[in-house]
């Protein structure tokens, strides 16, 4: 899943003038000073966008005023990402800065840490979980009563297995065209280096159903595009309805112009789903395919399922079932006990795969995963070496099918 830059969350259309925002609050009697503005900051993949979202949605459904000004913020959010560690390092430094006199820290992080948060960061106020985020208003509502007072109040939740469908449909969106739709939560692949099994869970698919009336009424509401999400995209199944199915059934959708997902496990990838894909007019045509390593040795170390033929071979059958598709991919470098000769199979891949991107990632030691119990062996400036000359050579590729493309 790729990474996006920290973001903040008010879309325009949510955002009231000052001026009439005043004037409605005299009117109640109320200041403005004295309603609590929440301010939400993103870090990490397109589902914690999402995410923020959702929460951004269940605030404002509460009475909550967004803001996208940190400085004017009372209370601040952070929704986490865990992935590698300097993700948690821009976390931990956002906190020390923020002024906001309520701090929570909500999403991968909070699953990662639990209330060990509160010891490391006393300012922190509250820990939210990524299944648990739709007790957030009630969770705030407990914390604005206490703060403050005698006996302040520290709240952690992050043992939800799962989520209701109903905070999926507050209408909360970022873009007027576009919507990020979840169809899956979690993921049980267990890639050893992988903390998402660990802060996310086990795959649960959502009912079709919910998917096409939240899609329904994102329509309703002018939207046209919409993007799938899931950890492990297609290994979407509820009920007789999988993956190349659900495409199917999207496609069909009225007044949807353009669509697509991410991100997808090689050993969930089948030519049912390139045939799928070359079917749906309305699909575009790009599919996200990590590979992570060029190596067999490595990609068994890895536990990812497959091995270098099978996704060389799935590559060459996706550019020959979807014309014109676009084929971009993650590698990480560094991995344990990666060798000189495991990297060079991953250079030969990129080179002859020529993916139009590429994100490549120097491996980071995450709390409770497999590759925990290796040792961490390639030196850092190696892994920036390795980094480094993969980059320069994907940059390379990337400019001459653009290039060629355009
Ligand atoms: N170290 C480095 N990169 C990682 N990724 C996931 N976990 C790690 C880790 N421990 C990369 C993978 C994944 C992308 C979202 O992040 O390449 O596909
Ligand atoms: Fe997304 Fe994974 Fe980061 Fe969580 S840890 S925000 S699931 S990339």
């Amino acid at each position: 899943m790729k990474i996006n830059k920290e973001a903040s969350l008010t879309p325009k259309s949510k955002r009231p003038s000052d001026f009439s925002l005043k004037n409605a609050r005299n009117l109640l009697g109320q200041t403005s000073e004295c309603q609590p503005k929440v301010f939400v900051k993103t870090f990490g993949c397109q589902m914690n966008v999402r995410d923020s979202e959702v929460i951004s949605g269940l605030l404002d459904k509460a009475g909550y005023k967004l803001t996208d000004d940190e400085t004017k913020a009372n209370i601040e959010i952070l929704n986490t990402c865990s992935v590698r560690q300097l993700a948690e390092e821009k976390v931990w430094s956002a906190v020390g800065r923020s002024k906001a006199k309520i701090i929570g820290i909500v999403g991968c992080m909070a699953n990662n840490y639990r209330e060990s948060i509160f010891e490391k960061v006393p300012k922190v106020d509250f820990v939210v979980g990524t299944a648990d985020i739709g007790k957030l208003p009630k969770i705030l509502k407990e914390i604005e009563k206490h703060k403050g007072g005698i006996l302040e109040k520290k709240i952690y939740e992050t043992d939800a297995d799962f989520r209701e469908d109903e905070i999926y449909h507050t209408g909360f969106h970022l873009d007027k065209e576009h919507a990020f739709v979840v169809i899956s939560e979690g993921c049980e692949n267990f890639c050893s280096y992988c903390v998402v099994p660990y802060v996310r869970g086990r795959l649960r698919s959502r009912d079709y159903n919910d998917i096409l009336k939240e899609i329904k009424d994102d329509i309703e509401a002018g939207i046209t595009k919409i993007t799938l999400l899931g950890q492990n995209v297609n290994a979407y199944k509820y009920e007789k309805t999988d993956f190349v199915k659900l495409i199917g059934i999207v496609n069909s959708i009225k007044g949807l112009n353009e669509f697509g997902f991410v991100t997808s496990q090689p050993k969930d990838t089948s030519v049912e789903l390139f045939l799928a894909m070359q079917e749906a007019d309305k699909l575009k045509k790009y599919l996200h395919l990590p590979i992570q390593s060029g190596s067999d040795r490595i990609l068994k170390a890895m536990n990812r399922g497959y091995t270098r033929k099978y996704y060389l071979d799935l590559a060459d059958k996706y550019r020959t079932i979807v014309r014109n598709g676009a084929l971009t991919t993650d590698i990480i470098v560094g991995f344990p006990g990666e060798t000189e000769k495991d990297f060079q199979d991953t250079y030969d891949v990129v080179k002859n795969v020529e993916f139009n991107a590429g994100f490549i990632f120097k491996y980071s030691i995450r709390p409770h995963t497999e590759a925990t119990k290796m040792v961490d062996d390639v030196p850092k400036e190696e892994k920036e070496r390795r980094h480094a000359l993969i980059l320069e050579l994907q940059k390379k590729i990337s400019r001459n099918k653009n290039a060629n493309s355009s």
